[in-house]
């Protein structure tokens, strides 16, 4: 075993039992120790579901790039394996960043991912170059190929950046060939692409097409590609980079897309037909998809952004957690998430309320908490005067509260928007704290399915259409949670307590 990973699982294994469990999301992933960004190489291998993570064990902060490693049995408790790859190479010396993971008919588990070398260019620009590698292994233990990298820039199509080239997902297809997308800057107008590659045998690729490309709204480099089919289309999953704010949808900086359509396999070319963000909220990049046994498709992604990710102290011992999974579907050309359905076992008890004619404010003392799954619907009444559109002016949901702290849910019908705002969280940066998302209540019901766990939130809108993610500052003991009502609505409410068992 070379130095490098050796010494990176030593690490972890003095270190992590200093780490306060309760510092900890009871049923989302974390790293083991230091700082955990992207998950990688999600898969289901010899009876359980691994997760890997881009991961710093020396530090909360991002630095070379290991994979960190987890398995579980049902996705939302999770195992710590030792660390599976460290950067100690002449191709991935500066890191091994994100990549993906499948089995191999002679039964190994194989990993690729992007080896890092930072090399600076002719202008003396601290650039790196990106490559794609191999890795295989039992589950445990992998072992690099010895001929890696198996993709680099010889592959590349004109105008392709070597610099910016990274994160390749591969699968199987049923003919048994492979194919990998990894993510790509087209140099000539520098604008995110996806590169599709092609391998009889998993090791020797040849470049196929520009799968799909930008088209001026969606960024300059789309990292994280993942790319598959969905209720009879084709879904690309990205992470664009440098993007300008759209109303209500993307905001300026790093966002995430499903671009869906029809595939046209003899070009390589995804038909794109409409293009969606996978989160509306603040915490949510780089996601990656599975496909389990049963034929669900579930992504998961880290719920962080980049800009925040810079500003926790030094000395802090944790840094960065996965999402919930997602259970994904089409429908009327959207796609559509749920929480993962395995949840439901982690019930210890549930508080039903029915308020026919709710007004003003309702709290209950069997309703809080920092672990729940909260459902909760509001009706309309017959609207009260003549030209009124709704029965109600404002709901709003506060929650880890107490009397110093609050994150706040308010959906106001006339303009039809649902915002979330963590502005009194006890954050004390000035970075976003608020967000709004266009929601529709066709048949007057608004539905909203809020999971927190300890500090991660994440709201499911009108049944999957749209989620929010965010992260919250705020300590464990504000657990309150409120109903507040401006006009007159019938509220249902559907309180799963989650708390773990100490
Ligand atoms: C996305 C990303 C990937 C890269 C990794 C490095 O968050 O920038 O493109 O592989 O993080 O840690």
């Amino acid at each position: 075993m070379e130095w490098a990973l050796r010494r990176a699982r030593e690490f972890e294994e003095q270190k992590d039992k200093f780490i306060d469990r309760k510092s900890r999301p009871a049923f989302h992933l974390s790293p083991r120790i230091g700082w955990m960004n992207d998950p990688n190489g999600f898969s289901y291998y010899n009876g359980r579901y691994h997760l890997f993570y881009q991961y710093h064990p020396y530090d909360a902060h991002w630095g070379p790039m290991h994979w960190g490693h987890a398995v579980s049995d049902d996705l939302l408790h999770w195992e710590y394996l030792p660390t599976a790859l460290a950067p100690d190479q002449p191709y991935d010396r500066d890191g091994c960043y994100s990549g993906s993971a499948l089995t191999l008919p002679d039964g190994r588990h194989l990993l690729m991912y992007t080896g890092v070398v930072n090399a600076p260019n002719e202008k003396n620009l601290p650039l790196m170059w990106q490559v794609q590698c191999l890795a295989a292994g039992d589950g445990v233990e992998y072992e690099k190929y010895e001929h890696n990298p198996v993709i680099d820039q010889t592959d590349l199509p004109p105008d392709a950046s070597p610099y910016d080239f990274r994160d390749p997902k591969i699968w199987q297809q049923p003919d048994g060939t492979y194919r990998c997308v990894i993510g790509n800057r087209c140099l000539k107008d520098n604008t995110g692409q996806v590169l599709l590659y092609a391998s009889d045998d998993a090791v020797n690729w040849r470049f196929v097409s520009v799968l799909d490309k930008n088209d001026s709204h969606l960024g300059r480099m789309w990292e994280c590609p993942d790319f598959f089919t969905l209720g009879g289309k084709h879904v690309l999953l990205i992470s664009p980079q440098e993007m300008r704010a759209i109303n209500y949808s993307y905001d300026s900086g790093n966002n995430t897309a499903f671009l869906s359509g029809d595939y046209d396999e003899e070009n390589g070319k995804l038909l794109r037909e409409a293009d969606q963000p996978a989160d509306y909220g603040i915490d949510f990049y780089a996601p990656q998809t599975l496909l389990t046994e049963d034929g669900r498709r579930i992504m998961i992604a880290w719920m962080q952004e980049w800009e925040t990710a810079k500003f926790h102290p030094r000395t802090s011992h944790l840094f960065g957690q996965m999402t919930l999974p997602r259970e994904l579907s089409f429908k009327d050309g959207k796609v559509i998430q749920k929480p993962i359905r395995e949840i439901e076992g982690l019930r210890r008890s549930t508080k039903t309320v029915k308020l026919e004619n709710f007004t003003g404010s309702y709290r209950s003392p069997e309703i809080k908490g920092r672990f729940f799954d909260l459902e909760v619907s509001l009706k309309q009444k017959p609207a009260a005067a003549a030209g009124e559109i709704s029965s109600y002016r404002r709901f709003d949901i506060c929650f880890a509260e107490n009397a110093q702290y609050h994150t706040l849910l308010r959906y106001e019908p006339y303009d039809k928007l649902l915002h979330m705002s963590r502005r009194y969280a006890g954050s004390r940066l000035k970075v976003i704290h608020d967000k709004a998302c266009r929601t529709d209540c066709p048949d007057g019901e608004l539905k909203l399915r809020l999971i927190l766990d300890h500090s991660g939130a994440e709201v499911f809108i009108q049944d999957g259409e749209k989620v929010m993610s965010m992260m919250l500052p705020t300590p464990l003991e504000a657990d309150g949670i409120s109903f507040h009502l401006e006009g007159e609505a019938e509220l249902q409410l559907k309180f799963h307590d989650l708390s773990p068992d100490d």
